[in-house]
């Protein structure tokens, strides 16, 4: 028996939108509003994604208290009130698009997740905008 548990989640963040090899008229052309030089803020909703067999013994794929830890541990305490590009170290070298966002945190909580299990993360930047990142 395999299926799916998700767990939500949620962290507010801000950012900014910036190529540092184009000009200010090419970044603002492209990134709009969210190339604000004084970065601007964002409600992310996360939904993580843990597919596998249930095991007979639990009648769980995974505990989804443990999966809530390590979401609140890895991702919440690492990206809640944070600004994205200058106090989380792999937006240093990455635009903090939603895409980038959630390819980070797949790759945090990949770590973490037994191999058995497939992983799927989506990331809401907006109620009406989300990316999301399963691995492949
Ligand atoms: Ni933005």
């Amino acid at each position: 028996m395999r299926l799916s548990v998700y767990r939500k989640a949620h962290f507010n963040a801000a950012h900014r939108l910036f190529n540092p090899n184009w000009s200010d008229e090419k970044n603002a052309e492209v990134f709009g509003l969210c190339n604000n030089p004084y970065y601007h803020g964002h409600n992310y909703d996360l939904e993580v994604k843990v597919t596998g067999e249930v095991d007979p013994e639990t009648g769980f794929v995974i505990d989804i208290k443990v999966l809530s830890d390590l979401i609140k541990d890895e991702i919440e305490l690492k990206f809640d009130h944070k600004n994205l590009n200058i106090e989380v170290e792999e937006f240093k070298t990455l635009i903090p698009t939603a895409e980038h966002i959630c390819w980070v945190i797949w790759n945090i909580l990949r770590k973490h997740i037994p191999e058995k299990f497939d992983l799927g993360v989506r990331l809401y930047e907006t109620a009406r905008n989300y990316v999301e990142y399963d691995g492949l």
